[in-house]
């Protein structure tokens, strides 16, 4: 009996122990991925086990060497984590396995549902794939470089056309800018966001893509109306949409910009919050942009846009900034709108002349706001010194989309050259009253409606705390009221705003 069972289990061991062997072969060593234009395009992967310890990197286009994290072995698969620097994503599970002679790498990053193929790499295509890394300047103080004495004021391309924008689009944008009299309100900057990049020369020089044959002819277009021209790049490998970022051209492509004539750099984290996700390390990219920039002799005004990480506002200047984002991205809806412009625009202390919180570009006239919505976009922004950048197709502006674009009185309020943001006074359930003191000793004041419904709102000056205005101006109505009446009663309709100038010395 004994006899049977030893050779029934020796015969088991040798019919199932090289299949069970087979099956739990993970794939450890190193790997080379089949080229990809797959977000994030990854290239190798190498997993050892060291004294025992299970340790591995995966590396791509995008984010360069990431540790795999959480990394195990469940059979035949090795399962792990990879996380970007970005405290919005949570890592999922991505798993590895080999599949015939291949690797198969699945699982999900951000938005994505990630499939990409490796195969057994050699020395030699693994130090091909290597993800180089440079050095960061030591911190410095970058000097003020004179811009932005009042909030910059232009038209951005991402709101309303993203990637699709074109040379063609931007020149007839310009002439746009100068008929519709909005260049002579204040908006000058002319900004092409994402979307402009081609590939690098032989000398690493950045080229424009396709739909940018001549950068410099773009810019003497835009310059010939009076107008700036501005061009949007990332400290990362990648931009957002997935172009050429200035990783390792920092210094090349500031010298590129000013050699075509830009005036205006908005530098966006992206991909390079995989490698500058500290406060020090962010603050060193940020800087050594900034530093490129001034050493071209241009005067190139510098937009950080790092979404308001590790308190940007109290040393976006210190890096050469002039302006910071407070947050992540608008969108044209009312919830986030004013979920930025209420509670997202960065602390009033940090802004002032020559640096200024950016709670992100205007959605007026994109269509997902009513009116009333959009003028409480425009009042909170003014209010807050907020930067004002169209984000809408100007070439077809709507009378009264442009009326409320180009109004003077508010436009006033947001470039009054005190440069204090304005601040809430007083927030009583959907009722919110902000004021902004300006130059001349007036107060802007803001009577907001958050609720949907119109309310009737009485706003006494003495209870507030304010002395009686000498004059008093409603100014969306572009009336004056009677400033010796001790208490101002108005309806507000819902999600609306009363805009009104105090003047004399209200505080
Ligand atoms: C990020 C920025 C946006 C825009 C896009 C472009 O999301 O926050 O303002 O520049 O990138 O890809």
């Amino acid at each position: 009996m004994r006899y049977w069972i030893a050779l029934w289990l020796g015969l088991a061991l040798i019919v199932c122990g090289p299949l069970q062997a087979k099956a739990q072969h993970a794939p450890l060593g190193a790997w080379a991925f089949e080229p990809t234009d797959k977000f994030p395009q990854f290239t190798k992967m190498f997993v050892q086990r060291k004294e025992g310890q299970l340790g591995g990197v995966l590396t791509s286009q995008w984010y360069g060497d990431l540790p795999m994290l959480d990394l195990r072995i469940d059979h035949d698969r090795l399962i792990f984590k990879i996380y970007n620097g970005n405290p919005r994503l949570t890592p999922h599970d991505l798993t590895a396995r080999i599949e015939g002679t291949h690797l198969v790498l699945t699982g999900r990053l951000w938005d994505d549902e990630i499939k990409a193929t490796a195969h057994p790499a050699t020395p030699s295509e693994l130090a091909a794939l290597r993800f180089p890394t440079y050095p960061l300047p030591p911190p410095r103080p970058v000097p003020d470089n004179g811009l932005a004495r009042t909030p910059p004021m232009g038209w951005s391309s991402w709101n309303k056309f993203g990637e699709e924008i074109d040379d063609k689009t931007v020149r007839e944008i310009a002439d746009a800018l100068v008929k519709t009299g909005l260049r002579d309100a204040g908006y000058v900057y002319v900004n092409i966001d994402d979307g402009w990049q081609g590939a690098r020369d032989a000398n690493g020089v950045l080229q424009p893509n396709a739909k940018f044959p001549d950068m410099k002819a773009l810019a003497d277009y835009v310059h010939a109306r009076g107008l700036k021209l501005g061009l949007y790049s990332s400290p990362g490998p990648k931009s957002c949409a997935g172009y050429p970022g200035s990783y390792g051209h920092v210094e090349q492509d500031a010298r590129t910009w000013a050699a075509w004539g830009v005036d205006y750099l908005k530098y966006d984290l992206c991909s390079g919050e995989a490698f500058y996700h500290t406060a020090e390390t962010v603050q060193a990219v940020y800087q050594q942009m900034g530093e490129a920039l001034q050493a071209t002799g241009r005067p190139i005004l510098y937009s950080l846009c790092e979404y308001g990480r590790f308190d940007v506002g109290s040393w976006g200047r210190r890096v050469g900034g002039n302006l910071w984002r407070t947050t992540g991205d608008i969108t044209d809806d009312y919830a986030r709108m004013s979920a930025i412009g209420f509670d997202a625009n960065g602390a009033p202390h940090n802004g002032g002349p020559g640096g200024w919180n950016d709670p992100d570009m205007l959605e007026v006239g994109n269509g997902g706001m009513t009116l009333e919505e959009y003028r409480t976009h425009m009042s909170l922004w003014a209010l807050m010194a907020a930067p004002l950048l169209l984000g809408d197709d100007v070439r077809q502006v709507q009378p009264d989309i442009l009326s409320m674009l180009s109004d003077r009185d508010v436009i006033a309020i947001d470039q009054d050259r005190l440069g204090r943001q304005g601040l809430p006074l007083r927030r009583l359930g959907d009722i919110e009253i902000w004021t902004r003191p300006l130059a001349d000793g007036a107060l802007a004041v803001g009577v907001f409606n958050r609720s949907a419904q119109s309310k009737t709102v009485a706003v006494d000056w003495a209870e507030l705390g304010l002395k009686r205005p000498k004059s008093l101006r409603d100014v969306w109505r572009a009336v004056d009221l009677d400033p010796t009446q001790d208490t101002l009663t108005r309806d507000v309709p819902g999600h609306g705003v009363v805009l009104l100038r105090l003047g004399g010395e209200a505080l």
